[in-house]
């Protein structure tokens, strides 16, 4: 026996020197087989801004926004602050995988491109320059002012899956976009900001096309305008032919709390990329009122689902969320601290609210719910503060699984693991209800039960049988654990694949990127249409109706998140972008344009 200690402590010495001189300090990539066109590397972009072909140029839109006078001009400090130095390592190191291990990541990946392309050849030959496609009829909409949604957003998902040529063509159009025309009156600042700010900045911080810097520029200007208010808090809806004038633009009397929350990634990277800190001014005045009245709420450390930007009130209202109508304003907390850093007094404040909300979320609204087999899961609910105190409500819904991911992203920026811990256990809730039901999807929004116990939960079926009835909305087909799926539709989101992902390349568990090829199988099948994939009625039921719609966020967000599970690791490293809700990855640190670029 001591013999066989001794030679164990031998191979222990032997591993540890081994490990010493393999793990490098500093944060460095494996490619775990070789680099393909598929990916982004600094080979294929040099190959690819070397390309030889007449360059774009953009077509100036039919109106300056940079024009408008102001008759409220926001205010021009704080500066944008300096890059930031030094992050601490978000993502996991990885190996390479076995060659058998790779053949089927590789399988996948390609199985993901498949569908991308279907998709994204009937959107061209249908919806070309609309903003969506109708994926049964082969007819469009245009929802988000008509300026391509589907095309700006997918331009980056074009350059990740190597599609250079089809990526050209995009740029090619998107340099003839009118920003100065809008097919709806109104338009929603939220909606352009994400998808279209989002998508040029992203795909510009990807290829350095100059294009794409000047169409940010106009579409970035173009929301400046909705800053042109009495109090310097943005509209909700710009009045699109007012905002031209410069006359100044009323300001909502009540609108969700995602809506003014969720401009900091999008105008802070707009700052960077042209040295105009204009933008970034802007922003940190609207994210000054969340951050002083943060801990003044009903539930303190998070804000009302709806608040007034008119008055600045962000404090009355009792109903707490992180799922629809809020979750983006708490998602951009620890990803502008990621973008902006601390150091600067400016930016500073993100990170305390990062860690207030996260903390407030955890004790408030997570909870871990009574299922059959008594698995350490949590569910994200919702929290009303009557006169009585906070009383969780057991009611979650789709939009809210982003929030395994932001919790274990916040982990590793804050170095704080126990959040990673919960981030996994919260995206293994939504991968739950996923598994569970019989399409293999979860309902866009349903109710569990409370597990009395949180810390010991012990399945007891006639507690649920209990709960479920009632429920009015209960169906007697749905899973055990399930009291409703009250919305039991899925139309194609991202979030549950977005947290599984992240916390695939932040713990590099292979049992998510398992999860995540179950769940690209059941999706793939459950939506599939000649065209393209729609949005399906009833996930609780197998072949369910499927109805006409496929929204941007399909190839922008959905597909691209599946197929970066099976790629390599590097591509989009966690630890140089960071990616907005509509899953457009912005580049860290860098303040000038991306480190190759041309045209
Ligand atoms: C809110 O409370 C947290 C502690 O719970 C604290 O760290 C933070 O600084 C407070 N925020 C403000 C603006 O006072
Ligand atoms: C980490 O976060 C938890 C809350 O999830 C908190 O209780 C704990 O104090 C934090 N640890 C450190 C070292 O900040």
């Amino acid at each position: 026996m001591p013999r066989l200690r001794v030679r164990h402590v031998a191979v222990c010495a032997v591993l540890i020197v081994f490990l010493y001189y393999v793990l490098p300090d500093e944060p460095t990539t494996y490619i775990h087989h070789e680099p393909r066109d598929g990916e982004q590397n600094t080979a294929a972009l040099a190959r690819y801004m070397n390309a030889p072909g007449a360059p774009i140029t953009a077509t100036k839109s039919s109106f300056a926004w940079n024009t408008v006078e102001f008759t409220y001009p926001p205010p021009l400090t704080p500066k944008i602050p300096p890059p930031v130095a030094k992050r601490p390592r978000i993502q996991h190191r990885f190996w390479k995988d076995s060659k058998a291990k790779a053949a089927v990541q590789e399988q996948r990946r390609l199985a993901v491109k498949k569908v991308f392309e279907k998709s994204w050849g009937s959107y061209k030959k249908h919806a070309w320059m609309k903003d969506a496609l109708k994926p049964i009829s082969g007819e469009y909409v245009d929802q988000f002012s008509g300026w391509a949604a589907t095309l700006v957003d997918s331009l980056d998902t074009l350059w990740m899956m190597g599609m250079r040529e089809e990526f050209h063509k995009a740029v090619a159009a998107v340099a003839t976009i009118d920003f100065g025309e809008s097919t709806s009156a109104r338009v929603n600042t939220f909606e352009t900001c994400i998808r279209y700010l989002g998508g040029l900045l992203a795909a510009y911080d990807l290829s350095g096309s100059e294009v794409l810097k000047r169409k940010a520029i106009e579409v970035g200007d173009l929301l400046y305008a909705g800053f042109n208010t009495p109090n310097g808090m943005p509209v909700d809806f710009i009045s699109f032919e007012e905002a031209k004038l410069g006359g100044g633009l009323q300001v909502e009397s009540s609108v969700v709390s995602a809506s003014p929350g969720t401009i900091t990634l999008e105008f802070s990277r707009l700052s960077q990329i042209t040295g105009d800190s204009k933008y970034y001014a802007a922003v940190s005045q609207v994210m000054d009122v969340f951050h002083k009245h943060q801990n003044e709420t009903l539930l303190p450390g998070m804000w009302p689902m709806m608040v007034s930007m008119r008055d600045k009130n962000v404090v009355s209202g009792y109903q707490f969320t992180i799922a629809g109508n809020a979750d983006s304003l708490y998602e951009y907390l620890p990803k502008a601290h990621a973008l902006l850093g601390s150091e600067d007094p400016s930016s500073a404040k993100y990170e305390t609210m990062s860690k207030t909300f996260m903390d407030t979320a955890s004790k408030h609204l997570f909870f871990r719910p009574m299922v059959p087999n008594n698995e350490d899961i949590l569910i994200s609910g919702n929290c009303d503060v009557l006169d009585s105190g906070p009383r969780l409500d057991p009611e979650s819904e789709h939009l809210s699984c982003f929030i395994g991911g932001l919790f274990a992203l916040g982990g590793r920026l804050f170095q704080n693991e126990s959040y990673v811990e919960t981030g996994a256990k919260l995206a293994r809730g939504c991968a739950y209800a996923y598994k569970s039901m019989p399409t293999g999807i979860m309902p866009e929004r349903y109710n569990m039960i409370i597990c009395p116990d949180q810390s010991a939960c012990t399945w007891d079926e006639e507690v649920w049988e209990a709960g479920r009835k009632k429920r009015p909305e209960n169906k007697p087909h749905l899973p055990k654990g399930f009291t409703t799926a009250k919305d039991p539709r899925y139309i194609l989101r991202p979030e549950a694949i977005e947290s599984i992902f992240v916390l695939w390349r932040i713990t590099g568990d292979e049992a998510f990127r398992e999860i995540a090829w179950e769940m690209f199988e059941a999706v793939a099948k459950a939506t599939d249409t000649p065209l393209a994939n729609a949005a399906i009625d009833d996930v609780t039921v197998l072949n369910s109706k499927k109805t006409d719609y496929m929204e941007s966020f399909w190839m922008a967000e959905t597909l691209k998140y599946f197929y970066l599970c099976f790629a390599d690791p590097d591509l989009i490293s966690l630890d140089e972008f960071v990616l907005n809700t509509e899953a457009h990855p912005l580049r860290l640190s860098a303040n000038g344009p991306p480190s190759v670029h041309s045209r």
